[in-house]
């Protein structure tokens, strides 16, 4: 049973796709080129998610069953200045994959939502079931994408799970991520100032915890999903301050000039904690990896990289 994986050159699909591989399954890449270190252990057809035809054919040719979608722009910093091709990407691409899903009779279609979907209003804890009021073109991308789900599902059958993803950090993280560059600047000896910082707290969602989320919905019986929502809240297990990141990697590093202000990152909408309970009731999955956790092993894999 062949799943295809969008995006799988990214940070979070490379992960997945190397998870499905690692353990024996039927793995399918979708994306525009290789990864940048090369082609990897799984094949990947070189494909736009512009380009209905070809996901059309990618899918009937082999024979896929379960389709994983990452494949975007990633979070509200990419594309910033581009809401149109912003939306023709996001949204324009999961309507395409959605049908071509549809009319290949897929079993299961995972699309990773973002926690930037509530936007900056949703007051606090934020549930599932919490109005989505993005603020962002990516938020709101993300709240159209949910709405063809649910579109795709309630008129075609088609057997849709969301998860609104919190902060990813960890190994291959390519865009503006503030775990990378505090290691990173550590690592290589160079200051890191921002102006903000301390008390600005974010979902850090280490990238093991996302993939066995991702896991976790391919995998759950269909009677599993929560109706009518079918959408799932996925955070790290620690809504932690970037201070308290700053003096965990002052402790992995020693000697790290980081130099932080007050208060929360002005280019960021202010957002509460979320609650996990329908995803560890419906897909049994819990986060693992505090943060503490979660920088050794990335900052281990950052010194590895930077050595090689
Ligand atoms: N990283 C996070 O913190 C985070 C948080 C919440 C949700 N998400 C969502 O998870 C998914 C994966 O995120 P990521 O961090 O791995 O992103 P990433 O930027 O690392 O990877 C995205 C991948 O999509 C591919 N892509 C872009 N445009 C494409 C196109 N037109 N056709 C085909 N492929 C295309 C890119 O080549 C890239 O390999 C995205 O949908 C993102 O919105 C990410």
């Amino acid at each position: 049973m062949t799943v295809l994986v969008t995006g799988c050159g990214g940070f979070i699909g490379h992960g997945v796709a190397g998870a499905l591989h690692a353990a024996g399954r039927d793995v399918l890449g979708y994306d525009l080129a290789d990864p940048p270190e090369g082609r990897p252990g799984w094949p990947i057809v070189h494909g736009d998610l512009a380009d209905a035809h070809l996901l059309h054919a990618t899918l009937r040719q082999h024979a896929v069953r379960r389709v994983l979608h990452l494949g975007a722009a990633s979070g509200p910093m990419v594309m910033r200045d581009n809401p149109a091709g912003l939306f023709a990407l996001n949204i324009g691409g999961t309507l395409n994959l959605l049908e071509a899903s549809r009319q290949a009779g897929v079993e299961r279609f995972v699309f990773l939502s973002s926690n930037a979907a509530y936007g900056p209003d949703a007051g606090e804890p934020i549930s599932e079931q919490t109005p989505l009021l993005a603020s962002e073109p990516y938020g709101a991308s993300k709240v159209a994408g949910e709405a063809l789900l649910r579109a795709y599902h309630w008129r075609f059958g088609l057997d849709t799970v969301a998860l609104r993803v919190g902060v990813g950090y960890g190994p291959r993280r390519r865009t503006d991520s503030e775990p990378r560059e505090l290691l990173h600047n550590a690592l290589v000896g160079r200051p890191t100032i921002y102006p903000w910082g301390i008390g600005y707290r974010r979902l850090w969602t280490y990238l093991d915890d996302i993939v066995s989320a991702i896991l976790a919905a391919l995998d759950a019986p269909a009677a599993a999903i929560r109706q009518p929502l079918r959408a799932y809240n996925i955070a790290g297990p620690e809504f932690a301050p970037l201070d308290a990141l700053a003096a965990i990697v002052r402790d992995l590093v020693p000697g790290a000039d980081i130099r932080l202000g007050d208060g929360w990152n002005p280019a960021d909408v202010r957002r509460g904690p979320v609650v996990l309970e329908a995803a560890r009731g419906d897909l049994g999955w819990v986060p693992k990896v505090g943060v503490r956790e979660g920088l050794q092993r990335y900052c281990a894999w950052l010194r590895a990289d930077l050595g090689a």
